[in-house]
């Protein structure tokens, strides 16, 4: 028995931060940005905007997408690196919010793999006998930004994607899903204040040191790497070629890591899912927000191949293949 992504939902808040408000507060530039990013804007929360209040809004719209009711949920997923507190979970918000009073919630940590990551577990429930598993990935990365770090701030945005999955009746399914980590390079992207390592006070507030911290050069050239490599391993075990996929949908970090990995695949770019010139880097997000919109404007059709891959923090990455 295969499981299915059944419906998709995604939301964004309204207001946007563009490359020429970010010249106002850091030493930068739109062309720079554009030039080494691909980043043309991205949206920010409202204060006291959270998580959960995006995530809520997505799952709203993947429930509605996939004709469930919350109440038919048997587990939340949320993965995310900004929930709404260290503890409770943000699931466990999003789940009582949706009235999803059946369901098991909890959040994934695996930056921007984590959506991927929370599928995978989504997808061994169901075979388990689970019915539906509402997997988000949702971050509010404006509140771990340094916004007097040029090197970060102009990198990342907020929003959320959700999908419910649940049991295939049919061809469309999840065909597979890989999962890699390695903990050696955990400090290349990292929050290093603010956890018990380092736990909140002034003096970690005066150093900065709940943001976000990137060794961004280093991560680009990991990324291209690992991203070929996590395809490959993909294609390899479902026996498919890089022809016969329809539709690429990765992490979005960078336009530039996307045409590097495309060329090396010989894949046309055309057919990769891009929203990071609107939204920026958003993390957890990324991939769910990219695959609504792939499906809401046609690009993966019923009987498609879809294939994903993410990359991030930890470091971990991953990938996916899926008959839509
Ligand atoms: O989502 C998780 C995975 N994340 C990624 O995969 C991100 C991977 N990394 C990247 O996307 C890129 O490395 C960045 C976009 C972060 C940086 O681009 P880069 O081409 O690697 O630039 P760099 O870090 O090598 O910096 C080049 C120059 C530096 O100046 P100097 O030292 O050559 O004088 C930086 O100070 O660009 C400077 N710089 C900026 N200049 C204007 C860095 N940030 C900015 C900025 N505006 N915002």
């Amino acid at each position: 028995m295969k499981s299915q992504i059944l419906g998709t939902g995604s939301y964004v808040p309204p207001k946007i931060l563009t490359n020429t408000d970010l010249e106002k507060i850091v030493d930068t530039s739109d062309t720079w940005i554009v030039d080494r990013t691909g980043i043309h804007e991205r949206r920010i929360a409202e204060p006291g905007e959270a998580c959960s209040d995006l995530g809520i809004r997505a799952s709203e719209s993947a429930l509605a997408n996939a004709g469930i009711a919350a109440q038919d949920l048997d587990m939340i997923l949320v993965a995310t690196c900004t929930g709404d507190y260290p503890l409770p979970s943000t699931a466990c918000l999003i789940q009582h919010r949706l009235g999803a009073t059946r369901a098991a919630a909890c959040d994934i940590a695996a930056a921007c793999c984590g959506f991927v990551y929370a599928l995978s577990i989504a997808n061994a429930y169901i075979k388990a006998g689970y019915r539906y598993v509402l997997v988000v990935g949702a971050e509010v990365m404006s509140a771990i930004t340094d916004w007097s770090d040029r090197n970060t701030c102009v990198l990342f945005g907020d929003g959320a994607g959700a999908t419910v999955v649940g049991r295939s009746e049919g061809e469309a399914g999840i065909l597979s899903l890989h999962l890699h980590a390695d903990g050696r390079l955990a400090d290349l992207i990292c929050v290093p204040g603010g956890g018990s390592s380092r736990p909140a006070s002034q003096t970690i507030l005066d150093e900065r040191l709940p943001y976000v911290k990137m060794r961004g050069n280093e991560t680009f050239k990991i990324a291209v790497k690992t991203m070929e490599e996590a395809v490959r391993e993909a294609l390899a075990a479902n026996e498919l070629t890089i022809n016969d996929i329809d539709c690429f949908v990765p992490h979005q970090a960078n336009i530039r890591i996307l045409k590097a990995v495309a060329e090396r695949l010989k894949l046309p770019l055309e057919k990769t899912a891009i929203n990071l010139d609107r939204f920026g880097n958003t993390s957890a997000a990324s991939i769910p927000l990219a695959l609504d919109e792939a499906v809401k404007t046609g690009k993966v059709q019923p009987g498609n191949l879809v294939l994903l891959a993410a990359f991030g923090s930890g470091l971990t990455w991953a990938s996916g293949v899926l008959r839509w």
